[in-house]
This record gives structure tokens, C-alpha cells and sequence, in this order.
């Protein structure tokens, strides 16, 4: 098969999507015009932990507009079957309405239907529940922790005791929610046995899954639909309480029901990054070669599940040395159960190793990145893998170079500007490349154009546009005929929108469903007696512009129209999968980058400013240049939260979060975000998926803390172990 001209992939085209987008046609969760549809508002606990003793509900009953209240005195039991095909962790998953027990601050105890919006949200107020309350339990440092995880490869142990230089330190990191601009919002609607939600998810076939499990329906009885998602972060990858709690109200009530989280509800309703707390002890000789770490990191969860992220691979294979340990305990808490969020597991150990790394470089008076560059390993040293490519080195090179590292003082405290310290640091970043199962289908009109669909989602990186343009050149087609649909579990299903995988896996079933339309296309135009292309050799056609010819002769060719029109074809339609060879991985599939930053602060104040910063990332073929530098925008501009500013604060008296609205939770706004510069590696990596590709939205937030702690470093002088970095931490 002659390769096809690339055309679309790689070139820097704007979303396909964009304009309904910014016209407002673009239908999200809650918009979707559903006849008859009723509101539900949720009630949710006023205590951290204890029982329900009683539910006043006569108040909210004799509101105009409200038609039900459900609570656990009189919802339906629900089967509540496991579901492994899901993403909920090991545990009791949280069963809405089914017993009297309070298990966190905020858990759904009640709902009101009504008419309106208002009355259900007035008749939510009037509803007066007691309770038994319990003292919660929600630190982390005070909790007890569960049994470790481990892993070890020669003797930490010994080898710290043997190390010529050693540094035992002690690092915190907040807990961060997504905080995504749209809502978590759903509208469920029974027909019979069948429920069709419109949700905002990451994924529909695991939301499908999830209801079927919870409802005790087949999973072909519950439809799923969520064409645009107003950005996530990973608050998607689940099916939420209150995505049961809509569908329960409309079986309830037969009627439609609409529910819309509020920002307050998002706080406890959907997951969040757990907080750490994380030992790193390090040994290494006095040229800064490395010889052992151990890590202890503790992580927050919930009483009822167990969350686990990716938090150890990371001090596994990012750097050479011959002995590490670790020990990875989640700590059960009477708060709901965390959810990976972008960058999980990675993002957190990045700034634990990198920060320490930057003080080891301090110590021994290396460069941070000659320290870094000591320390490359050859080979993936938890596997013994070859590194299927591997660019960290060159990352550092073209950083610095544009950056202007040379530049960077190393004594710090030694640059002002006024009142402002200036300091520059830099870090690596690592994440995996996942890649699962996918399938897509490819349609292929009479009329030339081409209908693309998969499951799949867009919560923002631009699946729709990366997807058409792969759609795009397989078929020979321009982007104009081209329609790639995603958002509804009656197309092909895919696996979660999320960790990375979205291009290598759905992509790579995409690329599949058009190559095998493009061949029959080809197929049936040289076995036509009465097409130009009769009797040439199959694999010597390419396609353009939806013209087949022969590769060397353009002449000799026609269109996919005309073909159709003569063998009386309505369409040529193929369903397209993807999934990784069979059989244990033969390499170590990882995204890489270096970060960079310049920061200033205020010598009295302590308030820091982010004042440059620059990402360059070998993450493999860059499908879509212009939606992948915005994607770098927003994981720089996310690490800037969260290392200065996000930080989700519970009062453990109670249980309640006290920060729980976009006013108190500080994220990044325009006057806090700086020059920001970005810089793909040109390349493909021919070993992890057809396609060459990495992944690049979890990469690219990887690093921004540690960077940004390594630049107060050299501004202040002040090593601080904690996220995020305050301004009373500097004072
Ligand atoms: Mo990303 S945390 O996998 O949405």
C-alpha cells in the first residue's frame, strides 16, 4: 500500500469544532433540549460523618413547583452490581440513598424535584434533616494509613548508610480540584427499560457500564451521549453519585430529570488530587551520580474506596541508580474518593524528585542539568526495557539554549530587579504512554464526503479536529468533507478520554477503519473494467483530494464519487479497531520534557510572580501543532496553580471544605500567567502505536512546580517543600 500524502496531519489548522463553540451551538450537558424535563436538586450532608435520624420534608413538599422529595426513607433499592469494566477503585462504592449513613461532608442525603430550577433550588433550602454526628476523621497527617504498596530493587537501605552525600527530606502537597469551567452535569430520561443520560463525562461507555451495573440493566439498555465537554482534567473519568442520583429521580418521578451540580457541590460531588505526604531520602557520591532513594509517600482516600495512582513508576525509571525503595499507603478519611487529575500520580512525584534533585545539584555545585545529564539512564531500570524513544537529553539542550540557562546565576539571592528577586530553575518531566483497546467506524458517501465515529471524547485537546485530520489523509480527503463524530456509546467504543490515550488509541482505530475504506475504494476501482484505474496495481494508488491515481502518473485517475456513481454504491463503510500487540511490552513507553521558568519575588512581600516559562517535549508525532501548543498553554498555566495558588482547604472540625467557590480556591488567571513559549520535538515514535505518537495533554503539567520551587530557590534562597508555594511559606 503506497504510504498516503500527509496533508492535514501536522499542519497547524484551527478546531473544526471552533465555531460552534464560540457561536454557542456547541451543546453541553445541561443544554440539550429534552421535552418535559423536570429539575432535581440535591441535598447534601451538613455533618462529616454519622447517621441520618430524620428528614423534614413538609415544608419543601408545600413549595408551588416541587413534586418530590427522595431520600434513603423511600428511593428504590438499587442492585448496584460490580462493574469491572469501570474506573471505580477497589471498595464499596458510594450507594446514593440506600442507607441512613453519612460518610463525608456533602454527601448527597436527599433530592428535590421541581417544575423549575428555582423551586427545586428554594425547596432544597426548606428540607430539614437531623442527624447522629459522628467526629470525621480528614487529615492526613493525624489518620492511620493502610498496609504499603512496595517495590525495591537492590538495598536503599544500605546504600543511603554507605552514600557520600545524603539528604533526608520531607515534602506536602495540597489537594487540588479540577475546577473545570463547565459544571458536572446530567439529564436522564427513561423510555421503558431503556435510559438515555446526557452527561459530562470522559468517558460514555464507562458511564454506560456504570448505570447498567447500579440500575441492574444491560448495558445495551442505557445510551450515553455527551458530544462536548467543557473541559474535565480527569473529573470525568468517573460516573459520579449524581449521575445515578438524575437517573433514580426520573424513574422515580417517570419524567425527565435535569441536574446541575453547583460549583459548591463540585467540591464534594466529583474526585479531586490527593494530598501527599512523601519522605524522600537520596544518597548519591560527591559528582552527583546517584545511588539509591526511598520514597514514603502517603496519600489521602476515602473510608469506602481505595485510590491509587501512578505515584511510583516515576522514581523508578526517571533517573540511573542501582537501589530504590518505596512504599505507597493511602490513608482512609471520612472524605468522598479521590479521582486521578491531570498529570496524576506523575505530576506529584515530579516535584518531590526534581525539587530534591535541584537542592542535590545546590549542594554539590553542579548544574542542575549536568547533575540531570549524569544521571540518563540507558534502559528503563524497573523493566530492563529499551526506552522505545527517549529525547530527555535533547530537551535539555534545546531548553537551555532557548531559554537562556547561561545566563542563570547559581548563587542564589544574587539577582533583583527593585524590590524583586529573579531566579530561574528548570525539571523534568515524565509520563506514561497508555494505550488501550479502540474501535471506530469510517464511512465512506457516494457523494465524497466521509463520516467518521467512535465513542471517544473532547474535553478540550481537540479530538475532533486531531481526529479528522488523521480521517483526513488515510482517505485522501480535505478537512472540509470530512465529519468525525465522538460522545454517544452507540458508536464504537474507545477507552477513557483521559491519561494521554485519546490519539494513540483512538486515533490508531481511526487511521485503521480509513485505511481499510480507502483499500476497498482502491480495490474495487482496479478490478473495474470501466474505471481508468483498471488492472493497475493496488498498491501503487494514492489519494487526493478524494481522486484516486496512480502514485507516478496523476493522469491516471478518478474520484471516489465517480467510482460510486458507476458500481451503483451508496458508501463504503469499514469498522476500524486498535490494541497494542499481544504479549508483554518489548519497550518503555514514556512522554518526556524539560520545563523551564524565571520567576521574581517580592523580597518583603514574599508574593511570586511566574515571569517566563518554556516546556520542550518529546511526545512523539505532533498530529495537530497549533491544538497541541494550546494544550502545553494549559498544562503550564495548570502547574502554575498548582504550584502557587490551588489548594483545597477542609476544616477538620467538621469535615467541611471552606474553600469550596472559585473566589476562595485560586487558580491561575490572565495577570498570573507570563510569556509562555512551547517546543515539540520533531519525531515520531515508530514503537508505540501507528500513529508515532505519545501522548501530550498529562506531559505538559508535569514539571511546572518543580521548575517554578527551583526558580524561588534561586531567587530567595528558600527551599520550600510544600505545595503550594504561599507567600507566608516565603515570609
Ligand atoms: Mo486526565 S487526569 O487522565 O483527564
Amino acid at each position: 500500500m503506497s504510504p498516503q500524502p500527509r496533508a492535514a496531519v501536522g499542519a497547524p489548522l484551527s478546531r473544526v469544532d471552533g465555531r460552534l463553540k464560540v457561536t454557542g451551538q456547541a451543546l453541553y450537558a445541561a443544554e440539550h433540549d429534552v421535552n418535559g424535563v423536570v429539575h432535581a436538586v440535591i441535598v447534601d450532608s451538613g455533618i462529616g460523618r454519622g447517621r441520618i435520624t430524620s428528614i423534614d420534608t413538609r415544608a419543601a413538599l408545600a413549595h408551588p413547583g416541587v413534586l418530590r422529595v427522595i431520600s434513603h426513607r423511600d428511593a428504590p433499592k438499587l442492585p448496584y452490581r460490580d462493574n469491572s469494566a469501570s474506573n471505580n477503585p477497589p471498595g464499596r462504592r458510594l450507594r446514593v440513598f440506600q442507607d441512613d449513613r453519612v460518610l463525608f461532608h456533602g454527601q448527597p442525603v436527599a433530592v428535590v424535584v421541581a417544575t423549575t430550577l428555582q423551586a427545586a433550588q428554594h425547596g432544597a433550602g426548606l428540607i430539614e434533616v437531623r442527624y447522629d454526628a459522628e467526629q470525621p476523621s480528614t487529615d492526613l497527617h493525624e489518620a492511620e494509613a493502610d498496609e504499603p504498596t512496595r517495590y525495591a530493587r537492590g538495598d536503599a537501605e544500605a546504600a543511603l548508610r554507605a552514600a557520600a552525600v545524603r539528604m533526608d527530606l520531607t515534602y506536602r502537597t495540597a489537594r487540588n480540584h479540577h475546577n473545570p469551567m463547565e459544571p458536572h452535569a446530567v439529564i436522564a430520561r427513561w423510555s421503558g427499560h431503556r435510559l438515555t443520560v446526557w452527561d459530562k463525562t470522559q468517558w460514555v461507555v464507562g458511564t454506560q457500564t456504570e448505570l447498567a451495573a447500579v440500575f441492574g440493566i444491560p448495558a445495551q439498555a442505557v445510551r450515553v451521549i455527551s458530544p462536548f465537554v467543557g473541559g474535565a482534567f480527569g473529573s470525568g473519568l468517573r460516573c459520579w453519585p449524581h449521575v445515578v442520583v438524575a437517573a433514580l429521580a426520573a424513574r422515580v418521578l417517570a419524567r425527565p430529570v435535569k441536574l446541575v451540580l453547583s460549583r459548591r457541590q463540585m467540591y464534594f460531588g466529583t474526585g479531586f488530587r490527593p494530598s501527599y505526604d512523601y519522605r524522600l531520602r537520596l544518597g548519591s557520591d560527591r559528582r552527583g551520580r546517584l545511588m539509591a532513594m526511598a520514597h514514603e509517600m502517603d496519600a489521602e482516600t476515602s473510608s469506602y474506596e481505595k485510590f491509587t495512582e501512578t505515584i511510583m513508576p516515576a522514581g523508578q525509571m526517571l533517573y540511573s541508580m542501582p537501589n530504590v525503595a518505596q512504599a505507597y499507603r493511602t490513608v482512609p478519611l471520612d472524605v468522598n474518593t479521590p479521582l486521578w487529575m491531570r498529570g496524576p500520580g506523575f505530576a506529584t512525584a515530579s516535584f518531590v524528585i526534581e525539587s530534591a534533585l535541584d537542592e542535590l545539584a545546590h549542594k554539590l555545585g553542579i548544574d542542575p542539568i549536568e547533575l540531570r545529564r549524569r544521571n540518563e539512564p540507558d534502559q528503563d531500570e524497573s523493566t530492563g526495557l529499551p526506552f522505545s524513544t527517549r529525547r530527555l537529553r535533547e530537551c535539555y539542550t534545546v531548553g537551555a539554549r532557548e531559554f537562556g540557562w547561561d545566563r542563570r546565576d547559581a548563587e542564589p539571592r544574587s539577582k533583583r530587579d527593585g524590590d524583586w528577586l529573579i531566579g530561574m530553575g528548570m525539571a523534568a518531566g515524565v509520563y506514561e504512554t497508555q494505550r488501550n483497546p479502540a474501535q471506530a467506524r469510517a464511512r465512506l458517501n457516494a457523494d465524497g464526503t466521509a463520516l467518521i465515529q467512535a465513542a471517544a471524547s473532547d474535553m478540550g485537546p481537540g479530538t475532533y479536529t486531531s481526529q479528522t485530520q488523521v480521517a483526513a489523509d488515510a482517505l485522501g480527503l480535505s478537512m472540509r468533507t470530512v465529519t468525525f463524530r465522538l460522545g454517544d456509546s452507540l458508536f464504537p467504543p474507545t477507552p477513557p478520554h483521559g491519561g494521554s490515550m485519546t490519539m494513540a488509541s483512538v486515533g490508531s482505530a481511526v487511521l485503521d477503519a480509513c485505511n481499510q475504506v480507502r483499500q476497498q475504494a482502491i480495490k474495487l476501482a482496479v478490478e473495474d473494467r470501466h474505471s481508468p484505474l483498471y488492472g493497475a496495481a493496488a498498491q501503487d494508488i494514492v489519494v487526493r483530494d478524494g481522486r484516486m491515481h496512480v502514485k507516478d502518473k496523476p493522469a491516471r485517475g478518478e474520484t471516489y464519487q465517480q467510482l460510486l456513481a458507476r458500481n451503483n454504491r451508496t458508501h463504503l463503510e469499514a469498522l476500524g479497531s486498535y490494541s497494542r500487540p499481544s504479549g508483554p511490552e518489548r519497550h518503555s513507553f514514556y512522554a518526556y520534557n524539560a520545563t523551564f521558568a524565571e520567576v521574581a519575588v517580592d523580597a518583603a512581600l514574599g508574593l511570586v510572580r511566574v515571569r517566563r516559562m518554556l516546556g520542550v517535549y518529546d511526545a512523539g508525532r505532533i498530529i495537530s501543532p497549533k491544538l497541541a501548543h494550546s494544550q502545553a498553554i494549559g498544562g503550564i498555566v495548570g502547574g502554575i496553580g498548582t504550584a502557587l495558588l490551588e489548594h483545597t482547604v477542609t476544616d477538620h472540625r467538621d469535615g467541611r471544605i471552606v474553600n469550596a467557590n472559585l473566589a476562595d480556591y485560586l487558580v491561575p488567571v490572565n495577570a498570573d500567567v507570563p510569556d509562555i513559549k512551547t517546543i515539540y520535538l520533531d519525531g515520531e515514535d515508530r514503537e508505540a502505536d501507528p500513529l508515532g505518537v505519545k501522548g501530550l495533554g498529562e506531559v505538559v503539567l508535569i514539571g511546572v512546580a518543580p521548575a517554578i520551587a527551583n526558580a524561588v530557590f534561586n531567587a530567595t534562597g528558600r527551599r520550600i517543600r510544600q505545595l503550594p508555594i504561599t507567600a507566608e511559606a516565603l515570609l
